[in-house]
């Protein structure tokens, strides 16, 4: 009998790809490959993880490496590799060094697991995204980013608040890219069911979006040194666990648009199907004119950013 268990790479050892190594290991979602260009980084990481495991009671390994063989045949490759934003600093400000770095991981990657799934988190999103896409050369199911789940988990939380309800209960969809023009969709967010616009005037309503929409800089701004990691961690190894466990959630994804709401070749957030495939479905919501409106202007600030990559002779 042979029972073959699903190989997951984290590339960057930093705050959120070391949070992701350990969500996946201690919810028991796979055995991870821990990759960092820093020596002794994931080493030691590692270590510390394993030495955890009597006392967290799992079976799962976790492998701290800065050697790519080591990666060799991985199902699941999540790139967290890069620098984060720190106060003062906007997504896009990091477009140049990620650029480099995710490109110089992707093409590794691509090397070692011809057949991996990438889960794209580095920033700004949606072009490093694009990015990881060109070098692999991967068709578009198997390469995605992981944004809209974070932000979207961020406004169900603010909406659970703000009624002193379950999160359980709490669904949202934030769509667009993962920058100041995202667009958070409150007649797609619901408690039970029920939208928010049922349950919450407008002025909250607003504010919600907003705060939703501000997310990461109203971390950013407590942390000082570095951006969020807990909730971006939890949220890639959400998507992973949907990709090995073959579960077909539904999730809102950095995906390539090739004629859905109107777009084409750009990465931006859409509501999708996850499974062993990757993304086995995009879903177009019937968006209303001014929602439409705000997802086209975000999908152009992506291509924006997409053209400097071009520009600066990264792709
Ligand atoms: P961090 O600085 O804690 O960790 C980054 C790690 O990447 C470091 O350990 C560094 O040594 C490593 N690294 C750098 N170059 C590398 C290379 N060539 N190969 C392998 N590893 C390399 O940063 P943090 O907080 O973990 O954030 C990582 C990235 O994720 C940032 O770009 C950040 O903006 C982004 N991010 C994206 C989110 C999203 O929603 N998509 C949410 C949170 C963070
Ligand atoms: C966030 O939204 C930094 O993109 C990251 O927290």
């Amino acid at each position: 009998m042979s029972l073959k268990k699903p190989k997951v790479t984290v590339v960057g050892a930093g705050n959120v790809g070391a949070t992701c190594a350990q969500r996946l290991i201690e919810k028991n979602i796979s055995d991870v490959v821990l990759v960092d260009v820093i020596e002794g980084i994931p080493q030691g990481k590692s270590l510390d993880l394993m030495e955890a495991r009597p006392v967290e009671l799992h079976d799962r390994k976790i492998f701290g490496t800065n050697d790519y063989t080591q990666t060799k045949d991985s199902d699941v490759v999540v790139i967290t590799a890069g620098i984060a934003r720190k106060p003062g600093m906007s997504r896009d400000d990091l477009l140049k060094t990620n650029a480099q770095i995710v490109g110089s991981v992707t093409t590794e990657i691509t090397k070692h697991s011809p057949n991996s799934i990438i889960i794209v988190v580095s920033n700004p999103l949606d072009v490093m995204t694009h990015l990881a896409w060109l070098k692999s050369k991967f068709p578009p199911n198997r390469v995605f980013g992981m944004a809209g789940v974070l932000d979207s988990a961020r406004m169900r939380f603010f909406i659970a608040e703000a009624l002193d309800v379950s999160c359980e209960d709490v669904q949202a969809m934030v769509l667009g890219g993962h920058g100041d023009q995202m667009v958070p969709l409150p007649r797609f967010s619901t408690v039970s069911g029920i939208p928010i616009t049922e349950l919450l005037p407008p002025h909250k309503i607003n504010e919600i979006n907003e705060r939703t929409k501000n997310g990461g800089i109203e971390i950013v701004n407590h942390l000082k040194t570095g951006s969020a990691f807990y909730a971006p961690a939890s949220s890639a190894a959400t998507m992973v666990e949907a990709i090995v466990q073959d579960r077909k959630r539904v999730f809102p994804v950095a995906a390539c648009l090739n004629g859905e709401y109107g777009l084409k070749d750009v990465f931006v957030g859409v509501p999708v199907k996850l499974g062993m495939n990757g993304i086995e479905q995009i879903i177009e919501l019937k968006l209303a004119q001014e929602e439409m409106e705000a997802l086209r202007k975000s999908a152009d600030a992506v291509k924006q950013n997409v053209a400097k990559l071009n520009e600066l002779a990264l792709v």
